[in-house]
This record gives C-alpha cells, structure tokens and sequence, in this order.
C-alpha cells in the first residue's frame, strides 16, 4: 500500500515537497482553506487549523505529517493560533483517529537563534531568541518533540519564483548594502529537503535549512544590482548585525543543495524578472 502523507498548511513549501511525493507514488492530502491552490494530484482536505471543529473527521489515516502552516499575521495571538494550537489540535485528532505515524516534520524557522553579532549557529546553539516569534516556534519545537517522533526543520528565509521583493527594491534602486548576515534558502529545496529526510532511517530531532552560504545583505544586493544593471545599493553601516547558519547536519545526512547560493537560486528569477518587468 502506498504512503499516506498528510501536508498541514500546503502552501508554496509544501507544494513542492508533494510534487516529490506525488512522483514516488505516494498519497498526499494537502490541507489548508483555499484548497483550489493545492497542487495537481494533491487531494484536498478542507479545514481552518485554527478552528478545531473544523478539524473533525480526518479523510484517512496517515503515516507521515509535514506540518509546514504560516501565520496570516505577524503578531503573537495569530502566531500562537497556528503553530501552537492548530498544530496540537491537528496531532491530537490523528492520534485520536487512530494515525499510525511514523514521522511528524515541523518547518521552524532560524528565528528561534537571538544571536545578532554575525555568529555562527548550528543545531546546538542556544535559543533565546528577542521577539515572541522565535518564543512561539520554540514552543512548537516542544509539541512536535513531545510527540516522540518530531523532527524539526529550521529553515531560513525562503526564496523561490514569484517571491521578487528584494528584486523590486534592488531594481527601484531603494536597497541599502548593509553588513548584516542573511541566511536563505530555495523554495524547491525545502521541499527536497523535508522529503530527504523523511527517507532517512534515524533522523535527529532538529536540523538547520539553510543553503550553504551565509551572505551579507551588502553582497547579495551589490551581486543583484549587477544582474539587474541599475545603481550598486550604496553602502550602509550594518544596522542589525545578524547570524550566519551552518548546514553540516544536514550536508552530513548526505543531503546536497539544489542552490547551494542565492546566486544559483536568484539567476533564474532575475532573467525571468526581466524578461517581464514593468
Ligand atoms: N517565509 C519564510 O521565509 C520562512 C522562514 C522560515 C520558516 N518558514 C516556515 O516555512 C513554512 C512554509 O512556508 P511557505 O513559504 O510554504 O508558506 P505559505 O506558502 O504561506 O504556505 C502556508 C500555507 O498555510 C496555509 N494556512 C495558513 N493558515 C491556515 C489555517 N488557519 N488553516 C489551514 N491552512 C492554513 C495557507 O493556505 P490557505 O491560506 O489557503 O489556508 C498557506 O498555503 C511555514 O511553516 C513557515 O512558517 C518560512
């Protein structure tokens, strides 16, 4: 029988990780409200995770949980409605329904490190993060280690087709270079990424996404402005010194970066970006 694989929050994230899935053979239930967003082959299962009645009643039982969800605001209570309760409502309706879960995933995020003078982090690198984000993802790492099969994903900030923000600011010539460490990571490698490790054997309980270089906001702007061929963003003193993020866990896994750098990840974005700008 093939797997059945369930993916909360099935957005641009879990759209690729099920067109993965969906490749192998496998089942995959995508759930979120909009369900007609849900990629080909994905079947839908409708339900506001943040209403537990809406919750009843799951369509089949599943092997695997990506619980990959976004916030609709960037403020505490919205935060808290969909990491902290819509993900412990969700694993206590399978379990009551009779899941047989193999492996429950959770897209965390690099928000939960506080360091901010351009450290290095890795898995083991203390977690005191500033904003309650950081706080509510931490507890949500809980819920997902409580459920003794968690594995947690720390992914950096994601880029991928469609997602030109910092594009339009390098291109309006309003992008400042600043000193701060960014860290990012390709939207078609997190979804590799979440279904490589549901293909290990004895995943640890927290990986770093991240692909493998850590830029400075002043390199990858001044590398943006050359592509785009407008002005260098003028220099600016780092205003918010950041943290760069390793990803040897994960590379020890055997895992490879489909854009190891923003520089193979933005090519295509940018020539599509210029091929149909303004
Ligand atoms: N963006 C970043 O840079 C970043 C960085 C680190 C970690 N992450 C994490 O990575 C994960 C995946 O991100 P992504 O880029 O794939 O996000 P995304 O494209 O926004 O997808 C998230 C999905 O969650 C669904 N959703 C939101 N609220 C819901 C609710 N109440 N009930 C049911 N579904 C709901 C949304 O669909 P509907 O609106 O149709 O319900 C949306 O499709 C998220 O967990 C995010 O927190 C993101």
């Amino acid at each position: 029988m093939s797997e059945r694989v369930l993916i909360a929050g099935c957005g641009n994230v879990g759209n690729a990780l099920a067109t993965r899935l969906l490749a192998e053979g496998c089942e995959v239930w995508g759930v979120r409200r909009n369900i007609s967003a849900l990629a080909e082959g994905i079947q839908p299962w409708r339900v506001d995770l943040t209403d537990p009645a809406s919750l009843r009643s799951p369509p089949t039982p599943f092997d695997y949980v990506f619980y990959t969800a976004s916030a609709d605001r960037r403020d505490e209570s919205s935060y808290r409605a969909i990491y902290v309760d819509g993900l412990r409502d969700l694993l206590q309706t399978l379990e009551a329904a009779g899941s047989p879960l193999k492996r429950v995933f959770f897209t965390s995020s690099t928000a939960v490190y506080g360091q901010q003078s351009g450290e290095w982090v890795d898995e083991q690198s203390a977690t005191e993060p500033a904003r309650f984000n950081g706080h509510i993802l931490l507890e949500a790492e809980a819920i997902v280690r409580a459920s003794g099969s968690g594995v947690v994903v720390r992914l950096s900030g994601i880029y991928g087709p469609g997602r030109t923000r910092l594009i339009e600011k390098v291109w309006n010539e309003e992008a400042e270079a600043t000193q701060s460490w960014t860290n990012r990571i390709h939207v078609e490698d997190c979804g590799a990424v979440l279904y490589h490790l549901m293909r290990i054997e004895a995943p640890a309980d927290v990986y770093i996404g991240s692909d493998d270089e850590p830029t400075t906001t002043a390199e990858t702007v001044t590398w943006m402005s050359k592509q785009l061929g407008v002005a260098t963003p003028a220099a600016v003193a780092a205003t918010r010194a950041n943290k760069r993020c390793h990803n040897t866990l994960l590379r020890s896994t055997g895992y490879r970066f489909i854009y190891s750098s923003f520089r193979e990840g933005y090519t295509p974005i940018i020539e599509d970006f210029l091929r149909n700008r303004p």
